[in-house]
């Protein structure tokens, strides 16, 4: 029997069944109307949303070992305004200037910590948070990554006319960094087997802690070039442990060099298609 350590005080709790109506597995229950509960039977089907938890108004419940004390009270005109989140959004840009030095690795848990909570399809939670917190680690893996490169070009099993390709020729010839653009870290988003929505899951992840880390004054730049050359060389994906995962997305990230002055403004880049009622 799967123990969720569902908890209502009964001191607190005025049985307006919000937490009844909220559960999306329709698992609490009220048939007296007086104080809801978990039968034991239905626990199983328990989804660990924590939906109970949060809907209750007069934070009367606990479940899974988090308190309402454990959370953040979610009280009007406490979260970003939708200016604020509009410039937040328009003003991320991919920063390929980064200063050559580690961000506090307090700071990196934290905000992995809150990324943590980001949406996973079935809240199967089934991801993989891979760091590269130092940037000596960094350089290591640049200096792995093109020595594997070159060993598949010289094998016949890369492309030498592949942009890969291009971009070790440019890391031999005087050290351009066309691979992380000397980003000091990485973090790797990945789902492991037991994902339900793997690829979602590790990209809305990864587009939470941009957006994140760029509150904390940090930029960021996804890696595709880290994941196209991982896929071409495939022994460097098993030291980082993501040969068994079933997908996984990189986004590089420190203290930025650079500081863009004004938002982006490609508004018509999005077609934007509207149903009418006449064509269903
Ligand atoms: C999935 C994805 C992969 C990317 N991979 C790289 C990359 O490997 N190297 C790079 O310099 N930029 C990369 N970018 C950055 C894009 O070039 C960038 O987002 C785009 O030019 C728009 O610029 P902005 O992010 O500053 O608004 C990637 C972006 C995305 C969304």
């Amino acid at each position: 029997m799967k123990n969720l350590n569902f908890s209502i005080d009964k001191n607190k709790c005025i049985s307006c069944n919000a937490c009844v109506k909220d559960c999306p597995r329709d698992i609490i229950k009220n048939p007296d109307g007086k104080i809801p509960g978990i039968p034991p039977e239905l626990a199983a089907d328990c989804l660990e949303c924590q939906h109970c938890l949060a809907v209750c108004p007069t934070a009367a419940i606990s479940i899974l070992g988090v308190s309402p004390d454990d959370c953040l009270p979610l009280t009007i005109g406490s979260l970003p305004t939708l200016a604020q989140e509009t410039r937040l959004l328009r003003g991320r840009r991919s920063i390929r200037q980064f200063r050559q030095q580690n961000v506090n690795p307090g700071q990196i848990q934290e905000l992995l910590a809150t990324v943590a909570n980001s949406p996973t399809g079935c809240n199967d939670r089934a991801l993989r948070f891979t760091v590269i917190d130092d940037l000596a680690v960094m350089r290591r893996l640049l200096v792995r990554l093109v020595n594997l490169l070159e060993f598949e070009i010289n094998q016949g099993r890369l492309d030498a006319e592949s942009f890969l390709a291009e971009a070790v020729t440019a890391y031999r010839k005087d050290g351009t960094d066309n691979f992380f653009r000397g980003a000091p870290h990485a973090l790797i988003v990945s789902a492991g087997p037991a994902a339900t929505c793997p690829v979602e899951d590790a990209n809305i992840a990864l587009s939470y802690f941009e957006l994140l880390a760029q509150s904390a004054g940090l930029g960021t730049l996804w890696c595709g070039m880290l994941k196209f050359a991982l896929d071409a060389a495939p022994e460097l994906k098993k030291v980082l442990k993501l040969d068994g995962e079933q997908y996984f997305y990189t986004v590089l990230f420190g203290i930025p060099a650079v500081h863009y002055a004004r938002t982006v403004q490609r508004d018509n880049a999005a077609e934007v298609r509207r149903i009418a009622i006449d064509e269903l």
